[in-house]
């Protein structure tokens, strides 16, 4: 029985029901709806709607409840209810009938369902902070056993100059660390507790709504009414949280499967999380990389989705807002399992050392050395570039790499040119020279490493 039918002389259409009931989605929130209905018991007692054997008359079936759902959570799907807050109620009035009627005295679904939403934003929030702190361990644990494997940087995809393979691990730890601090800076913000608002004007009982908002873990009460239910930027900024993230690790996707490729091999994925073609037998595809890279679509989507539906909502609550879940569960799901096969696929990851080296060597990743070692002997650097650019295209010309160049052919460039330009163009030396904060020189790696794993402690 819906929990509105007083108001109602006809019955609602079967495809109505169909359409208006959230139950098939909402049901996720059981837990903090049973959560913030005990706390609701407690604050009702307070301001003496209910006494206090009615109280834990009801807290105890509350408790009862949360045993029975957790032993057969089919029991919510098959109820029928309209939504797991008229399935939380039904399920007390069952059991200890009118006192149940009791427990909603003062509140609206519109202050609950805001409160339950917000609880589970942050059980979810803090398991997914511990998601992100797994890939960054396991990102440090691989920049230190790859922390000198060589490979080329690329601009434009373009061989650009070498960097090592730790150096490249240690970008991605910056922009997992950036992502830790966007979702709890955002948990911190929807910290704050809607119940108490009633539909949207404040509960007509004079309770404490600060011991209300700690009785539930939150660090505040909402300071205003209208705002408690309409408002969801804790939704919208979750799903901006993933986004970035999943950005993220999109594009750590893409340059592994790149990395991966034959025409790279620079790396190689575990057998794990890989898999075969039906057709090709030699096929070892990067699934579990194309699926993250694939995901972040629908992540981008929910966020749109959420925005959208919020957009120009007259104050306060609307039924829109209901849209609001499927959207944000979709998101947490995607992004949890998306950081855990990260984690995973890292955790396996071998550099094809030799190969990545070999790259390096080839596609003048060394002209940078070459234009600088002319600047080290004086020529302005805008001519160094250029003078560099005439060397390249004549190394092309003869299939061979800078340093094959005899001193005789190198001085047809620049006179300036001595027998000291050869240690210049080493990978060594291109590496070494970059001994600046935040270089892929190795000294630099090696402290960068050694600094976020003192900060983790
Ligand atoms: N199922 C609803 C939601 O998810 C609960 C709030 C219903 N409030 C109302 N006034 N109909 O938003």
């Amino acid at each position: 029985m819906a929990l509105w039918g007083g108001r109602f002389q006809g019955e609602t259409s079967a495809l109505f029901k169909l359409f208006n009931d959230s139950l098939p989605v909402d049901y996720r929130l059981f837990e903090q709806d049973v959560v913030g209905s005990i706390a609701w018991a407690d604050a009702i007692a307070s301001v003496g709607i209910i006494t206090a054997t009615e109280c834990s008359d009801l807290k105890t079936a509350l408790n009862e409840l949360l045993v029975e759902v957790n032993g057969d959570p089919a029991i919510i799907l098959a109820s029928g209810a309209e939504d797991i807050h008229s399935f939380v109620e039904s399920a007390l009035i069952a059991k200890v009938g009118d006192l149940g009627k009791k427990l909603h005295t003062g509140r609206s679904r519109n202050d609950q369902v805001a409160t339950d939403l917000k609880l589970w934003c942050q059980s979810e929030g803090a398991a997914l902070l511990a998601r992100l702190e797994s890939l960054h361990a396991e990102l440090l644990a691989l920049a230190e056993r790859e922390f000198d494997a060589v490979m080329p940087g690329y601009t434009h995809l373009q061989r650009a100059q070498p960097i090592t393979f730790g150096h490249w691990c240690l970008a991605y730890v910056e922009m997992i660390e950036r992502d830790i601090s966007r979702l709890a800076d955002a948990l911190t913000r929807a910290n704050t507790c809607p119940l108490g608002s009633g539909a949207l004007a404040g509960t007509a009982y004079k309770m404490d709504r600060h011991a209300l908002a700690a009785a539930l873990n939150f660090a505040s009460p909402t300071l205003n009414s209208l705002d408690s239910v309409s408002d969801r930027d804790h939704v919208v900024e979750l799903c901006s949280t993933a986004s970035i993230s999943m950005m993220h690790l999109s594009r750590m996707a893409e340059d592994l499967i790149f990395f991966n490729s034959g025409e790279a091999n620079f790396i190689s994925l575990s057998d794990e999380v890989t898999s075969g073609s039906s057709l090709m037998p030699q096929k070892k595809n990067p699934d579990a990389l194309e699926l993250i890279r694939g995901k972040t679509g629908r992540v981008y989507g929910s966020l749109v989705g959420i925005l959208t539906t919020m957009k120009a909502l007259p104050l306060a609550y609307n039924k829109d807002m209901q849209e609001d879940k499927e959207g944000l569960f979709d998101v947490v799901d995607s992004w949890a399992i998306c950081l855990d096969m990260a984690a995973l696929v890292l955790s396996g990851l071998k550099v094809n050392r030799p190969n990545a080296l070999l790259a390096a060597q080839q596609g003048y990743a060394n002209s940078t050395e070459l234009a600088d070692y002319l600047v080290s002997k004086g020529m302005p650097f805008r001519e160094a570039h250029h003078v560099v650019g005439e060397v390249v295209v004549a190394a092309i010309a003869k299939q061979i790499p800078l340093e094959e160049f005899s001193l005789a052919e190198l001085k047809t460039f620049a006179a300036i040119i001595e027998d000291d330009v050869y240690p210049n163009l080493t990978i060594e030396a291109c590496l070494a020279k970059r001994d600046v904060l935040g270089g892929t020189a190795l000294p630099q790696i090696q402290q960068a490493i050694a600094a976020k794993k003192s900060a983790l402690k």
